[in-house]
């Protein structure tokens, strides 16, 4: 998605080798009017999918899935939450997700209310680095019974190996903006 790939490069700032910080646009102050073109070209990918839900995970993927689901009629969405205290009883599906990037271990549940077996699902979120998040979320429709559709990802940062390990399992995952490398005094590389 060209569009996206230009503000990232116009507005994206690379912290290191790892880090892409995209604060003036996705991750702290929003650009909707991008969101919007965002849901386009992913409902564009998914068309004639089916799907009747999106499902996402605090707190980066709200806003973002909330104006995706626009362009898919108007779908529901609903977000994982993170829980510290491992409060659950049986009206939620909950599943441990590891995040490397924040070198911690946290719960997410989900009440089991919002999503049932006629269910079928994207998952829409910011970034996908290890792909923790997105396995996480995959086991939570897989117990509800749903039908994972696909992913569709705004930046997955290709040198990190979760994209390819989920399609490897089978899984679509669209990404609009996927970085093979970059640093800070070359900039990024995107893959074609
Ligand atoms: P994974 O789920 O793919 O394994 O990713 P990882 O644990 O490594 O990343 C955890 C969090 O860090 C996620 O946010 C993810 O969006 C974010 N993240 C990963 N790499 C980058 C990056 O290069 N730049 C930015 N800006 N964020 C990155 P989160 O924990 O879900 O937090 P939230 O911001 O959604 O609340």
């Amino acid at each position: 998605m060209d569009l996206l790939k230009e503000r990232i490069c116009r507005d994206g700032i690379v912290k290191d080798d790892h880090v892409l910080r995209v604060d003036s646009f996705l991750n702290h102050q929003v650009d909707v009017t991008l969101l919007s073109e965002i849901g386009k070209e992913l409902r564009r990918r998914f068309d004639g999918e089916g799907i009747n839900k999106i499902l996402t995970i605090e707190a980066s993927g709200i806003g973002i899935a909330c104006i995706v689901a626009q362009s898919f009629d108007d779908c529901p969405v609903v977000f994982a939450k993170k829980n510290k205290t491992a409060n659950i009883d049986d009206s939620f599906y909950s599943t441990r997700i590891e995040s490397f990037t924040h070198g911690r271990v946290y719960d997410v549940m989900l009440s089991k209310e919002y999503l049932n077996p006629e269910d079928r699902v994207l998952i829409v979120d910011d970034f996908l680095a290890n792909g923790c998040a997105l396995m996480g979320l995959t086991e939570i429709i897989e117990e509800a019974g749903a039908t994972f559709v696909g992913a569709g990802i705004v930046i997955e940062k290709g040198f990190q190996p979760g994209g390819d390990n989920l399609r490897a399992k089978g899984y679509r995952v669209e990404s609009l903006a996927i970085i093979d490398k970059m640093d800070p005094v070359n900039g990024i590389t995107f893959r074609e």
